[in-house]
């Protein structure tokens, strides 16, 4: 059978390095505790004691990351294996120890409270994938927490982790998603009643899980001998373009970090993106977005906007992400510093600096590409200033702002006819500076006279998604998976494969119509 061979060779490609050439917690049994000198404690999945049904899987993931047969997933022992049922043979599942600043503080021990990595995938291209389960069970890093994860919040993340691959944004992966009868209690509306939902696990890949706060829990720990061992592990494994033997390696090596943590900032802001919790842990030192929780796309456009309905600081909003990265590179510095001189402790500090232009440099790039401007211009910074601030005023939804000035003509925007389907832009239009912008923007697209306007539209459509995963399309997705319904996880599975093309269910939908009015008031529950 097709299917059991393929099994076999994912299963005879896992590798288990990680706990041969980094140390474990000599600790075996599986209880919340303090742990010491080292960076993973082995802890075993804990199975499901009902059935489990597959909820979704990524075709893509499974066939272009794990060489596996879409039809695999169909399989007992398939759904075994990614909900933690059965474990790959000699495989030495771990948890991962690390700690974390959380909004804004040293929270010391955090670690992988409901994750197993349950090994390294080697594929046909030659590539390693880690792969983890989110919502398996306790560790010893699991606090108060139950180990479980429920269908609401690992369906946004399967859904959402996806989707941002297909927005050309670096991010983990998800293969599979499952839910069992098993149920777990849940305080789903902050109400203080506890309700039964039943518990799910997403299988999610990636290259790699350290974070910021796996090296800070070291250096807080005075660890510095297994700090320098896990760096240049890291650098080794993940850093190609740093010579691991060279005494300026840390150095280098935070110059990637810093300038990677920026250019993904600023995807995420052209996208219109809020992670939510920027804490220290949830930050990939791949500089890949990673621990989907509380997100949310920004709708009208709003730098106050926070998905996190309890962070009541606004730490999160979307317009201090690019300062919180900032943030936790300082807190990535401090982690570094023990093993640096003083001359190198110089040179992080400068290179830190650096920062915000290599921020600023990205984000104007995007955003031209965004308005389709070829070359430079002096007032570039100003007319993208300009087009935010009235989308602000005007409360225009952002991704449709840019999506509608993609699709509509150069001479229907000069006439100021806009027809009634361009809603995002009928709504910015109302301000009474909106003339003005477009007549600064249209002369700054004539100013080059080889460019045409089928090409600016072409270009445009083809960075400015028409659809991405707005709150209210995840939360009536989960409603009605719920229900045990997943046609629209499928269907939203299938149009944020290709965000930048028309699809005519998705209209149907209504994924680029303004929010509907059910879902106006809707906020992000993190029940997680
Ligand atoms: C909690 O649940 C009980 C019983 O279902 C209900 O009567 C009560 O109103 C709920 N409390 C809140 C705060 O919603
Ligand atoms: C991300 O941050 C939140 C809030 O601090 C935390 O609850 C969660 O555990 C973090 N996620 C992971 C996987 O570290
Ligand atoms: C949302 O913000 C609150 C307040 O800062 C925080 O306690 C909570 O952990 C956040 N939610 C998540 C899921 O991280
Ligand atoms: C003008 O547009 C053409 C193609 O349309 C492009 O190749 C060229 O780089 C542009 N020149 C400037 C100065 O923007």
């Amino acid at each position: 059978m097709l299917y059991m061979q393929q099994m076999r060779t994912l299963r005879r490609s896992f590798f288990f390095f990680l706990s041969a050439v980094l140390p474990t917690d000599p600790v075996k049994e599986n209880y919340v505790r303090k742990v010491k000198n080292c960076v993973f404690s082995i802890a075993f999945p804990t199975p499901f004691q009902s059935r489990v049904r597959l909820v979704a899987v990524s075709k893509e993931v499974l066939e272009d990351i794990l060489d596996l047969d879409l039809s695999v997933s169909e399989t007992d022992d398939f759904i075994q294996l990614v909900s933690g049922g059965k474990i790959v043979f000699g495989s030495i599942p771990l948890a991962h120890r690390y700690g974390g600043h959380q909004f804004g503080i040293w929270a010391d021990q955090l670690g992988d409270g409901r994750a197993h990595l349950i090994g390294i995938y080697m594929n046909r291209q030659g590539e390693k994938w880690e792969l983890q389960l989110k919502g398996s069970g306790k560790t010893p890093y699991s606090r108060n927490g139950d180990g479980r994860a429920i269908l609401r919040s690992s369906l946004r993340e399967f859904l959402c982790s996806e989707a941002m691959h297909y927005l050309g944004i670096p991010t983990s992966r998800a293969a599979s998603l499952v839910v069992s009868d098993d149920v777990v209690w849940r305080d789903q509306f902050y109400n203080g009643n506890l309700t039964k939902v039943p518990g799910a696990v997403v299988l999610r890949v990636a290259k790699s899980w350290f974070r910021i706060g796996s090296l800070e829990i070291l250096t807080h720990s005075g660890e510095l001998d297994l700090l320098r061992m896990l760096l240049d592990f890291i650098i080794q494994e993940y850093f190609p373009l740093v010579d691991v033997k060279e005494p300026n390696r840390y150095v280098d090596f935070f110059s990637i970090v810093v300038f990677e943590t920026a250019q993904l900032i600023a995807l995420w802001m052209s996208v219109g993106f809020a992670h939510g919790v920027c804490n220290t842990d949830n930050f990939s030192l791949l500089s890949i977005t990673i621990d989907y929780g509380p997100f949310g796309f920004m709708e009208a456009y709003n730098p106050d906007f926070v998905p996190n309905t309890s962070d009541d600081e606004r730490r999160y909003k979307i317009g201090n992400q690019a300062n919180i990265g900032m943030f936790n590179l300082n807190k990535l510095l401090q982690a570094l510093n023990p093993l640096l001189n003083p001359r190198q402790k110089q040179l992080v500090t400068q290179i830190l600096k650096e920062y915000p232009v290599l921020y600023y440099t990205r984000f104007r790039e995007l955003f031209k590409a965004k308005l389709g401007l070829l070359g430079k211009s002096e007032g570039d910074d100003d007319l993208i200033a300009f087009l935010l601030h009235l989308m602000e005023k005007t409360e225009a939804d952002f991704t449709m702002t840019f999506r509608q000035l993609s699709e509509i003509t150069q001479s229907q925007l000069q006439e100021l006819v806009i027809p009634q389907e361009f809603w995002a832009l009928k709504m910015i239009s109302k301000h009474k500076l909106f003339p003005a912008w477009v007549s600064q923007y249209l002369s700054r697209l004539k100013s080059n006279i080889s460019d045409s306007d089928s090409e600016r539209r072409k270009r445009m459509t083809a960075v400015n998604p028409r659809y991405v995963l707005k709150n209210w399309m995840a939360e009536s997705a989960v409603q009605k998976a719920e229900r045990n319904d997943f046609s629209e996880v499928h269907l939203l599975q299938q149009v944020l494969r290709h965000p930048f093309q028309k699809h005519s269910a998705a209209e149907r939908a209504g994924y680029s119509s303004p929010t509907p009015s059910w879902a106006r008031d809707l906020r992000v529950s993190c029940s997680s």
